[in-house]
């Protein structure tokens, strides 16, 4: 279910419903992950609790190493933090088994990567269009939701450019259509500007705001930039693993 048909039945559902659809989009409790044990275990996070709520969009900021990719990566179910509990939209995402958290990751989120990730011999459309392919949708239907993203992301005419043909900036903004494709409840963004140059950086930064909003999801995005950190609504800091 939508999270607009969410809200026009919040109404009159039952409280269970209502308390979800007002909890927080993510719960972090007293989240610890070390690598490695003995002399020389690396504490990449101690102790780390933290909320978010529905809508927000959230910079995470810290040093190289400070922890930031292991936290995304505990919160996103691609890695299983040693203690705490991560809670997405409702679901403890620790107690989940492998087939758990791939329905997941397939069903309620979204991830962009510093390095884009797209498949260099499609399209910007056929890239964008790649998660929708698991989901039984006729052609046009298809190809009309591409076309919302790609205009969502200011790349309508680039359309049938293949990633080598594309900036940083475009091939970073068909990453982003690419995630929102299947109306994630939450999307996590791992330096997505990163490999980008201030202004594009920021013009980025700025999409990740605009398409948060219109398409009703919550976001978390680290980054170095301090600039970038000031333009997200909230932040949170962490300093050798530990939230500051
Ligand atoms: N697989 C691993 N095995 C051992 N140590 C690791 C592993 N992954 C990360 N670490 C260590 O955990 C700490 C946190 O790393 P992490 O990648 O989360 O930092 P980061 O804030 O994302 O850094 P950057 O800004 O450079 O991406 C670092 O000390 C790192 O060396
Ligand atoms: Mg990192």
């Amino acid at each position: 279910m939508s999270e607009i048909a969410e809200d026009a039945v919040a109404g009159d559902a039952p409280t269970s419903r209502m308390a979800r659809h007002s909890a927080p989009m993510v719960v972090v409790e007293h989240l610890s992950r070390t690598y490695d044990s003995g002399a020389d275990a690396v504490h990449a996070l101690r102790d780390v609790s933290f909320e978010i709520p529905r809508g927000k969009l959230v910079a995470l900021v810290g040093r190289s190493g400070s922890g930031k990719t292991t936290l995304l990566n505990c919160i996103g179910g691609l890695d299983q933090p040693t203690s705490g509990r991560v809670i997405v939209n409702g679901t403890d995402v620790t107690s989940l088994d492998e087939g758990g958290r791939t329905r997941l990751r397939r069903d309620d989120l979204a991830f962009v990567f510093q390095t884009f990730g797209l498949l260099p011999m499609l399209s910007a459309a056929e890239n964008v269009g790649l998660p929708l392919r698991l989901q039984k949708l006729d052609n046009a239907t298809r190809a009309d939701r591409v076309a919302h993203l790609l205009d969502l992301v200011g790349l309508s005419g680039q359309s049938m450019q293949r990633p080598g043909e594309l900036s940083g900036g475009q091939q970073q903004r068909v990453a982003i259509a690419r995630a929102l494709a299947n109306s994630p409840r939450l999307l996590i963004a791992d330096e997505p500007t990163g490999q980008l140059d201030s202004d594009t950086g920021a013009a980025i930064m700025a999409l990740l705001q605009s398409v948060v909003a219109s398409e009703h999801t919550t976001a978390i995005i680290s980054t170095h930039d301090e600039t970038l950190q000031a333009m997200a609504g909230a932040s949170l800091h962490l300093a050798d693993g530990v939230l500051i």
